[in-house]
């Protein structure tokens, strides 16, 4: 059985909608550490109610790579296959992204390249684009950047607002994260340039 590490800074219903489908036998893993930079997380509280794992290793005030060798210290003790980030507010160094090679995931709320960063929903909105959606992606060390998985539109409607787009996007977002990491588990791909190309 393979076994996922969430690492999170909020809310955490992608992680939500992970350990459900978990649960429910829709993805064949095991959900091993949940991790979180912020102690006070709302998602590290909903980990230890289900029983999960769950690890605060405040990020204030250490320098990048120091820090990063923590969170894959514990990664590594959990013995964690695959990573996901579900609303993990840092960039990840050089040094994380080697220790996982294409083994770390990440899940953007818009049709990447549009809209890297924070508040991606507020940047569509404003762009003014009829389509937006969400994007899981490997990660590398920028931003909201490597070889995209899965993506999926959501439409702009006239009388959006930032939160009623995110909460659409939300919902698409807890459907395709579960998609990817299945896909990804499969083994069934390979990366050619950008692209993930699927196998068989
Ligand atoms: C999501 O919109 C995700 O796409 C972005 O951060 C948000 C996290 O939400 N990276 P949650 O903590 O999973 O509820």
């Amino acid at each position: 059985m393979k076994r996922l590490g969430i690492l999170l800074s909020g809310r955490g219903s992608n992680f939500e909608a992970i350990a459900d489908s978990v649960a429910a036998g829709r993805i064949g893993a095991t959900i091993a550490v949940v991790i979180s930079n912020r102690p006070e997380a709302r998602g590290l509280e909903a980990a230890r109610e289900r029983g999960i794992d769950a690890v605060s290793i405040p990020s204030k005030g250490l320098d990048r790579e120091i820090y990063d060798r923590m969170v894959v210290g514990e990664l590594r003790k959990h013995e964690v296959d695959l990573v996901c980030l579900a609303g993990f507010m840092r960039l990840l160094s050089a040094y994380f992204v080697r220790e996982f090679p294409l083994r770390i995931l990440n899940i953007h709320p818009s049709l990447l390249p549009a809209f890297p960063g924070l508040d991606a929903q507020h940047q569509a909105l404003e762009h003014g684009v009829k389509v937006s959606g969400c994007t899981v992606h490997f990660v590398d060390e920028f931003l909201d950047h490597g070889p995209i998985v899965v993506q999926t539109p959501v439409r702009v409607r006239d009388d959006d607002s930032a939160e009623t787009l995110a909460a659409r996007i939300l919902r698409e977002e807890h459907r395709i994260y579960t998609e990817a990491i299945n896909i990804v588990l499969s083994g069934k791909w390979r990366v050619e340039g950008r692209r993930v190309i699927a196998e068989g």
